[in-house]
């Protein structure tokens, strides 16, 4: 049983955004339980930071892995924040000719997989001592649409409304609900995850662009926002490189 009562699960732990996450937690005296599908890369994480790591294989799309790793996660101690970073954009096809699989995929991760561990997890982060967290890496997509992106768009607008509703329904409970909003963060998976493995593809998002986003930048607005007191809501953070005034108005220097 773990004693520390700052103890946070960190979801798409395994890379980019959730593992900076972890390691910037973990600089601020956390104890993180990381979550991912891929136990090699968690593993690694959990070698590289120590004791102050563990780690639980789970895909959050699947009922019975995240019951059994939430189960793992509350046998080891209480919880105070679980920081929701699992997600991933597949495709961007218009609407007209998309892939319907694509979408099901999104939502069944960004929307659904976010939900489930929410709702397994709301209970006990609500008896941590002085209350706990829910956060939600969503994106500037669920903020402005734009063109090939209406199904990553979709299911981050509903990723915010969840957080944003949850906010509204547990007001006077012990429970913090905080929505980080990204826009360009140069991660060495997303985009690659996005067009099926194409690097040329995954480069172009971010050519010329002088300085996007870092998985470190978000972490620290991660771990920031966690070390507030706990009365102070963050209730929204909307992210951007200096270079993107919107989806479609980035300057690039070529
Ligand atoms: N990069 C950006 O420009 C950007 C901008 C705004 C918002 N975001 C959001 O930030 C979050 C993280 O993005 P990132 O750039 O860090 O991408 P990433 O490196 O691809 O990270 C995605 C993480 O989600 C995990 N994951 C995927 N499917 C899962 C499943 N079924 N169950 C459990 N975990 C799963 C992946 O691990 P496994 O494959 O090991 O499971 C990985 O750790 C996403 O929600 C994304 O939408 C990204």
């Amino acid at each position: 049983m773990e004693t520390t009562t700052k103890r946070a699960v960190v979801t798409g732990a395994s890379s980019g955004i959730g593992a900076a996450s972890v390691r910037a937690l973990v600089n601020d005296g956390w104890t993180v339980v990381a979550l991912a599908r891929r136990e090699n890369k968690l593993k690694a994480l959990a070698d590289e930071l120590g004791d102050a790591v563990s780690y639980v294989v789970c895909d959050i799309t699947d009922e019975a892995s995240t019951r059994a790793a939430v189960d793992k996660v509350l046998a080891g101690g209480s919880v105070k924040a679980l920081v929701n970073c699992a997600g991933a954009a597949f495709g961007k096809d218009p609407v007209a000719t998309a892939n319907l699989d694509d979408w099901r995929n999104m939502y069944e991760l960004n929307v659904i997989g976010t939900l489930r561990i929410t709702q397994k997890l709301l209970p006990a982060l609500k008896q941590a001592p002085g209350g706990g967290t829910v956060l939600v890496i969503s994106s500037t997509a669920g903020i402005e649409p734009y063109e090939g992106g209406a199904g990553y768009c979709a299911s981050k607008f509903a990723e915010k409304v969840m957080a944003r509703v949850l906010r509204l329904e547990q007001i006077g409970e012990p429970v913090r609900v905080i929505d980080i909003a990204p826009g360009m963060v140069h991660t060495d998976e997303f985009s690659l995850k996005r067009f099926g493995g194409d690097e040329a593809k995954a480069a172009a998002v971010y050519a010329g662009v002088p300085d996007p986003l870092t998985a470190e930048d978000i972490a620290e607005c991660v771990r920031w926002a966690l070390g507030q007191p706990d009365t102070v809501d963050i209730d929204s953070i909307v992210v951007r490189p200096r270079a993107e005034g919107s989806y479609t108005k980035v300057y690039r220097e070529h």
